[in-house]
């Protein structure tokens, strides 16, 4: 695949040497900031569930069968103006700079940039219920990353969105779930109903849990990608159920 995204290596290696900073880029002659949305993650998850851990992160992980490897949370890249961007190849096999990224943040998002035309109305459209943190992909399949789209040309999916998605790592799905009483399972599970249902959940959003808003100003285009092997999702009624957004599901 011809990719012309191998410019974020290098704000991957810059947001990961400095993670409170601004690394800027540029693609297809549109330039961008990119910041990372959740830094010192492990800090935070150990604040938020101390009386969970009671040793190291690392202990917890290796008795709930599950890896953790996010230094910070979520790569957000946000362009200047409105960008056409390829991301995936007619076999919807993921471009290996994103994959690099959502690798190392768990989730890679794109403001103010839209798919190509061929690439627009593939897929279907979904809309979850609240709070059901989920995977989209079963591990027999080999289609793992999941991407979710606001389409800036859709008549209605110009318009800012009501729900938001919800993206946690699944460590903290298993500790929040101890936390609300439930048995410990090791290893990843498929799907938690009403997880934090019962928290406040601004107490967590930003710090143990990212919120794709889908909020920017209409005609904006948004897109979020991440790995189905590293996080779980939800879809979060923020202020409402809203519209049902794109979902492709990549190789
Ligand atoms: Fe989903």
């Amino acid at each position: 695949m011809d990719t012309k995204l191998h410019i974020l290596k290098q704000t991957v290696t810059n947001l990961l040497a400095a993670p409170k900073s601004m690394a800027t880029g540029h693609y297809s002659g549109v330039n961008y900031h990119a910041t990372t949305a959740i830094s010192d993650f492990e800090r935070k998850i150990t604040d938020h569930y101390a009386d969970f851990i009671p040793g190291d992160l690392a202990s917890v992980c290796r008795q709930a069968g599950m890896t953790f490897d996010f230094p910070s949370f979520g790569l957000i890249v946000e362009f200047e103006k409105p960008v056409e961007i390829t991301l995936y190849d007619d076999e919807h096999v993921l471009d290996e700079n994103a994959k690099e990224a959502i690798t190392r943040f768990g989730t890679l998002i794109f403001r103010n940039a839209y798919l190509a035309g061929k690439f627009r109305n593939q897929g279907q459209r979904n809309i979850f219920p609240d709070l059901h943190f989920h995977l989209d992909r079963g591990s027999n399949q080999d289609n793992q990353y999941s991407l979710f789209c606001r389409d800036p040309f859709d008549a209605v999916q110009k318009h800012p969105r009501q729900s938001s998605t919800l993206i946690t790592a699944n460590i903290i799905a298993y500790l929040q779930s101890l936390k609300e009483g439930r048995p410990p399972k090791q290893g990843q599970q498929s799907l938690y109903e009403d997880l934090f249902k019962n928290e406040d959940l601004s107490t967590h959003i930003g710090s143990t849990i990212l919120e794709q808003a889908w909020t920017a100003p209409e005609g904006t285009g948004e897109i979020c990608l991440i790995d189905n092997r590293l996080v779980l999702h939800a879809s979060y009624y923020r202020t409402g159920q809203g519209y049902p957004i794109g979902v492709r599901y990549l190789f």
